[in-house]
């Protein structure tokens, strides 16, 4: 049962769309709230009443899957406000009251499988509310590993994914990115289990706590949307990367995990130099067990990242670059809406881009462009590109194939051209100084581009395409391309091998990364079993680079390659990233229940736990 106290009065919290006839509420200095940005996932009515403060005090049961304990939100409201509409999913609700312990009234609304369910408490003037609840077991911001699934197999492990509203399921608040937040925590975890999250951490190593336990504090003092608050807890070691960057990461993963992240100290000073200052204090990160469903997530201070990109030279730290820009686009100055998210993908992915090419040179730079052009391609091809889920702003929210990412950063680079880097980089440093620590939207961006940037110049107005680049589907005719060398030898040897050339003749061995993908990628996707084998044995296709052998067993599989199967099958069950896993399975559904019967298993293979 969610509902732990039947509510002494039934408040209707209406629907998401009911603020209309609601008095502005006075407009708190740091974080306003956009008019015209109403949030169609989110049940908060801020208008009326706003959390500005989340403070958490939870502890952790590993045994029962939840965290329980308060959470103390500051509001503010106008001053005849009623009540405050909250998000939630499946929390249990014990009491609400106010800042003298004076019960209030509270009540849940329809759940609704997406949303989940609004909480609605009557305010009786209090502009502080004591929340008491805990989590459900299958909380989907939560995820609770068992030792098993770990990389050192013998402690438990948890961590938190607040993108876009699963936060609502551990922390009852206005889960909405344009309702920016300030927040503490005291986390208290059985010993010796560290709790990290994506704030300050003003006790490293934790105070005793009773019996067993120990309990950590952290601060974040800037005002974040929601979704970034983020918790991981388990057996943790740290290594300083320079003097405000370090890793967190298992004992079995810190010292390979610090090794490919050397470079961090120099990304965010490449970042600096490019657009402005880093204003989160450290930039730490935390390489999570492989289950992690993500590459990354920028939380702030605290990028989380899976260990896949651990490739062992670094190839793979465009990751990096990418989670670290978000502390620009995304935590800085955050999409209103989850239409918007291009606001926070597509400026992210250009401005990786760009560290890429401060860091590694132009040639990397350009590969890994390419790269992203060619996704796009491919996701035009596969959504059709009159599609309306190839908008910038898609209403729908549902980006499946990276268009927000690719189109979003393709916008940037043709803007690039077009005004000349200059003045596209002075623009752009001076648009995260303009809004910092606000939300925004397509609207403003473009009107901030037009008032800046373009400036009433009518032929440059023109040039930009600016309206059909966000609102209407496919890609402009200006769009900036990439460099048709980027991949020049890559592409003759693809030539040479679908010419009938032999494998042994691919000179794969001093390729880079990008340009093993770009190989494996072109190859045709319907190739005999003796060219299979003839890549297999030349190219020594199933290293440790997880991109490259993704892209290997996505060829392999789909053209029934026998071989493959027992590296797809260690590969599924080691990690859990959600890019690799779901098209290898939807290749293998594909091919009915050939990959089982190629074992001759008749009885059924008993399942391996995850390893890392
Ligand atoms: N913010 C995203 C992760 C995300 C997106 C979580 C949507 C939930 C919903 C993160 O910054 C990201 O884009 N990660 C990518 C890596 C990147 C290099 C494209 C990923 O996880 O693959
Ligand atoms: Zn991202």
């Amino acid at each position: 049962m969610r509902h732990l106290i039947a509510p002494a009065l039934v408040v209707v919290a209406a629907a998401a769309c009911a603020a209309a006839a609601a008095r502005p509420a006075p407009a708190p200095a740091a974080a306003p709230i956009l008019p015209e940005a109403k949030d169609s996932s989110s049940y908060a009515r801020p208008a009326e009443a706003r959390v500005t403060h989340v403070s958490l005090d939870l502890t952790a049961d590993f045994a029962a899957r939840r965290l329980s304990g308060t959470a103390t939100l500051d509001l503010s409201a106008a001053p005849d406000a009623r009540e405050i509409v909250l998000d939630t999913k499946g929390l249990a609700v014990r009491s609400v009251a106010d800042e003298r312990g004076r019960p209030l009234p509270f009540a849940f609304g329809a759940d609704d499988p997406a949303l989940g369910a609004p909480l609605a408490v009557r305010l009786n003037g209090a502009r502080r509310l004591r929340i008491a609840y805990q989590s459900a077991a299958d909380a989907e911001a939560l995820q609770w590993l068992a030792p098993e699934q770990t990389a050192g197999k013998r402690r438990p492990f948890l961590f938190s994914q607040g993108q876009p509203i699963l936060n609502r399921s551990w922390i009852p608040t206005q889960d909405s990115p344009g309702i920016r937040q300030t927040w503490d925590a005291r986390v208290v975890v059985p010993e010796p289990l560290t709790a990290v999250m994506s704030g300050a951490r003003l006790t490293p190593r934790g105070e005793k706590a009773g019996p067993g336990r120990r309990a950590f504090r952290f601060r974040m003092d800037k005002p974040v949307a929601p979704y970034l608050i983020a918790l991981a807890v388990g057996d943790l070691a740290f290594r300083e990367l320079g003097p405000r960057t370090g890793v967190y990461a298992e004992p079995a993963t810190i010292a390979a995990a610090a090794a490919e992240l050397v470079d961090t100290e120099k990304m965010v000073a490449a970042a600096e130099r490019l657009y402005g200052p880093y204003r989160w204090g450290r930039y730490d990160m935390i390489v999570l067990p492989p289950a992690f469903p993500y590459g990354g997530m920028e939380n702030p201070t605290l990028t989380f990242l899976t260990p896949t990109f651990i490739a062992g030279d670094r190839s793979l730290v465009g990751l990096v670059a990418h989670e670290l820009s978000h502390s620009w686009s995304g935590n800085l100055v955050t999409n209103a809406v989850w239409a918007d998210s291009w606001l926070n993908e597509g400026v992210t992915s250009y401005f990786e881009n760009r560290i890429m090419e401060a860091l590694y040179g132009p040639g990397r730079a350009a590969q890994e462009a390419a790269l992203s052009w060619a996704d796009l391609e491919s996701a035009f091809a596969e959504l059709g590109r009159d599609s309306p889920g190839t908008r910038l702003h898609d209403p729908s929210g549902a980006d499946s194939s990276g268009i927000v990412y690719d189109k979003g950063a393709t916008f940037l680079r043709t803007i690039e051209r077009t005004v000349g880097r200059a003045r596209f980089d002075s623009w752009l440093r001076s648009y995260f100084d303009r809004h910092a620590f606000q939300p925004m939207t397509s609207e403003r961006f473009l009107a901030d581009l037009r008032s800046t940037l373009v400036g009433g110049d009518r032929d440059l107005e023109r040039k930009l395409q600016l309206d059909r680049w966000v609102f209407e589907p496919g890609l402009p005719d200006n769009a900036a391309r990439p460099d048709p060398n980027a991949f020049a030898r890559v592409d003759s040897a693809l030539a040479a091998f679908r010419g009938g050339g032999t494998a042994s003749k691919v000179p794969y061995a001093g390729w880079t990364t990008a340009e093993r993908l770009r190989f494996l990628n072109g190859l045709p996707r319907d190739l005999p079993q003796p060219r299979l084998a003839e890549l297999d044995r030349a190219l020594g296709l199933t290293g440790r680079n997880a991109e490259t052998l993704f892209a290997w067993l996505q060829l392999a599989l789909a053209n029934r390659y026998e071989p493959a199967v027992p590296a797809a099958e260690r590969f599924l069950l080691s990690q859990g990233r959600t890019k690799f896993v779901a098209p290898i399975f939807k290749t293998l559904m594909a091919e009915g229940d050939w990959a089982n019967r190629s074992h001759g298993a008749s009885t059924p293979r008993r399942a391996r736990p995850i390893t890392a």
